[in-house]
């Protein structure tokens, strides 16, 4: 095998990918280039430079990626609705392509042959880091040292810490702490007592959202602009894609919206469950359908349903490189061509219910709709033909059924 001359390691600055960090110095013996990502989870990244610096790494990147990750990746799927298994707004899923792309860029532009990530060999994680590098650069070797090393618990953990000097944060000590993912869409708890679905998710679980019976008595009414299927403003004032989330995310967490309690079915076979708190992301789905109602044809709306749970599916289980997910995307995102307009909802205890829409291409026809006297050429008598046709078969099946 070749030897590896350089690795580009996803790096959180936190105590797994730390100990990850000196473990493919030590295995590798080579030099390790470190990535870490702003993708708005909440966190100061400069500790991460600090202690990638004291573990000797020369080459450190951190980039600030919300931008790019709320309008190439978060926009596109909310275009389609997407939901895993009914609920799952995908808020780790999406994060993990972006993820991917950075890694394969840096290690092409540094001459890297391998990549590494801290995901487990138990999660969906794993899975979407590795197929995404497959499908951009098939030549990258992956190291994974979570299936690697004979590292098996969190106890083995902090000995190979303590072991090697790599400060281990007080709270960390003793009992494991959750297992968090956080960006810009969502905030993933999972690990710990969660891991029971019989008990009920105590409260400090909760980091963006309070209780909605914590939240404000009075609703807020809020208007939000789509220009084809995508939001681009709040209460008239035009944003960026990150800058509308972030304000989005904070407007659902004071009404306590987007929080999901949820036990789903992991790619890899298991199920498991989660707490996932999703405010703005929440908000934009509502809206979406909301600006969609009055814009999307009957049938275009109806087949981009009918390929929803396909299209969620592959981004869960990592396919969003994939020929398919592009075909995909690229019809739903012929749908939104005359999706544009404003919607107007209500916030208030854990729901955002939309109130009113309007659109200069709107579908929608009161003239059509009215129970009043209308102007607009619809012959009653048509109505009956076409619940006469219809009826036809059902009425030889009564028929033959001796009904
Ligand atoms: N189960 C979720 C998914 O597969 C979240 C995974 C990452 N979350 C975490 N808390 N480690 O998308």
């Amino acid at each position: 095998m070749a030897k590896i001359e350089k690795i580009v390691l996803s790096y959180s600055g936190g105590l797994d990918t730390s100990i990850i960090l000196k473990w493919l110095q030590e295995t590798y013996g080579c030099e390790v280039v470190t990535f870490t990502a702003d993708l708005g989870q909440g966190e100061e990244l400069e500790p991460a430079r600090a202690k990638a610096e004291m573990s000797g790494v020369k080459d450190i990147r951190i980039v600030d990626l919300r931008e790019e990750f709320v309008s190439d990746f978060v926009f596109p799927m909310l275009r389609a609705n997407a939901l895993y298994e009914g609920q799952y707004l995908l808020g780790s899923s999406i994060a993990r392509p972006l993820i991917a792309k950075h890694l394969v860029g840096i290690a092409r532009e540094v001459g890297a042959h391998a990549i590494a990530h801290g995901a487990t060999g138990k999660g969906n994680d794993q899975v979407r880091f590795e197929l995404a590098v497959n499908a951009l650069d098939p030549s990258i070797k992956i190291i994974a040292p979570w299936r690697q090393w004979n590292i098996r618990s969190r106890m083995q953990l902090l000995e190979y810490a303590e072991k090697h000097h790599i400060p281990v944060p007080s709270d960390k000590r003793g009992e494991a702490p959750f297992s968090i993912d956080a960006n810009l869409l969502h905030t993933s708890t999972e690990g710990k007592i969660l891991e029971n679905p019989a008990e009920v998710a105590p409260d400090h679980v909760y980091q963006r959202t309070v209780d909605p019976v914590d939240a404000p008595d009075t609703p807020e009414i809020i208007t939000i602009g789509f220009e084809r299927g995508d939001p681009v403003s709040v209460n008239g004032k035009s944003m960026t894609p990150a800058a509308l989330l972030t304000e989005l995310n904070g407007l659902g967490g004071r009404h306590g919206i987007g929080r999901l309690d949820l036990v789903e079915n992991r790619f890899i076979g298991m199920k498991s469950r989660g707490i996932y708190e999703t405010p703005g992301g929440t908000i934009l789905l509502t809206a979406h359908r909301g600006i969609e109602s009055i814009t999307l044809d009957r049938a275009a709306a109806h087949l981009k349903d009918e390929i929803m749970p396909r299209y969620a599916e592959l981004i869960y289980n990592g396919f969003w490189f994939a020929p398919e997910r592009e075909m995909l995307q690229a019809l739903i995102d012929q749908s939104q061509t005359f999706v544009s307009g404003e919607v107007t909802l209500r916030l208030y205890k854990g729901s955002a219910s939309v109130i009113s829409r309007t659109s200069p291409l709107s579908l929608y026809s009161a003239d059509l709709v009215t129970f009043e006297e209308s102007a607009i050429a619809y012959d009653h008598h048509d109505a009956e033909g076409f619940i006469r046709l219809n009826g036809l078969r059902l009425r030889s099946w009564a028929a033959r059924n001796g009904r």
